[in-house]
């Protein structure tokens, strides 16, 4: 797999184990400690268990969820955080395919480690940011956005979105969160947004959309690694349309 090479003294990195040094810019080292991890490789295990009964493989390996798993668990948080983190770069990208120039306030629900929200406060100048976490995820956060918290314009709120989430902003952001979550634990959230938001308000959605076809596809992979994980599955970008238009 290219992880290490022969060389005349022995072996050496490959350029695949290039890519896993902790120095590395991608993170896959963190992404792979993660998948790795025994918190991910137990709950696959019972992969074949969650398919007849239909109860998560986290839940069949651990005996909880993932998320209260990770509350009780300061390790596997600090993983958990690592590896978003460094899934979550791709997002610096997401200020050039839509506009945050006119955002007044951002909130990020969900937000992990806060590498979305950085790029968009580094984007949006005018822009303040909001990002609502379980506890675990925040100290992380803290840390990313310190800057921005500092200079007045990020606010990191402690809260559960599927009990409530905070009003008044104009663009509410859910990235990679409604696939963690069933449809009727992702409608609550959906409408808790929409009860929330300001008039003039948008939610975006940022996931990895299944194809209409079954064209092998990385969402694939993931739709069956959220069935492992998660309440949740990957939708289509028609199951999205579908649980965005379902009425309050
Ligand atoms: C898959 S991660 C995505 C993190 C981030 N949005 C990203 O794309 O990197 C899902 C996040 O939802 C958070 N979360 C889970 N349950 C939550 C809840 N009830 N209220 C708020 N956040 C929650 C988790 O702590 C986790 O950081």
């Amino acid at each position: 797999m290219g992880v290490v090479r022969r060389c005349p003294d022995g072996h050496t990195l490959g350029a695949t184990g290039e890519r896993l040094r902790r120095d590395h810019p991608s993170g896959l080292r963190d992404l792979t400690l993660l998948y790795d991890s025994d918190l991910f490789a137990r709950a696959w295990e019972h992969l074949p268990d969650a398919m007849r009964t239909g109860r998560t493989g986290v839940d069949l390996a651990h005996g909880t969820d993932v998320f209260s798993l990770l509350e009780a668990d300061a390790h596997e948080a600090a993983r958990y955080a690592a590896g978003m983190a460094a899934g979550a770069r791709f997002v610096r990208d997401l200020p050039s395919v839509y506009d945050f120039t006119g955002a007044r306030t951002v909130v990020d629900l969900g937000g992990g480690s806060g590498e979305l929200l950085a790029a968009v406060l580094d984007h949006a100048s005018g822009a303040r940011g909001v990002l609502v976490e379980r506890p675990p995820a925040l100290a992380a956060a803290r840390h990313r956005l310190a800057a921005h918290v500092d200079a007045g314009r990020c606010d990191l709120v402690e809260g559960d979105f599927l009990t409530a989430v905070p009003r008044g902003g104009d663009v509410y952001v859910l990235c990679r969160v409604l696939h963690n979550w069933s449809d009727a634990e992702a409608g609550r959230i959906v409408r808790h947004c929409r009860q929330a938001m300001a008039p003039d308000g948008r939610v975006l959605v940022v996931e990895r959309v299944l194809p209409d076809s079954h064209d092998p596809w990385l969402s694939l992979v993931f739709d069956v690694h959220m069935m492992v994980m998660t309440t949740g599955a990957e939708r289509t970008e028609r199951q999205y349309e579908e649980l965005l238009r379902a009425p309050a």
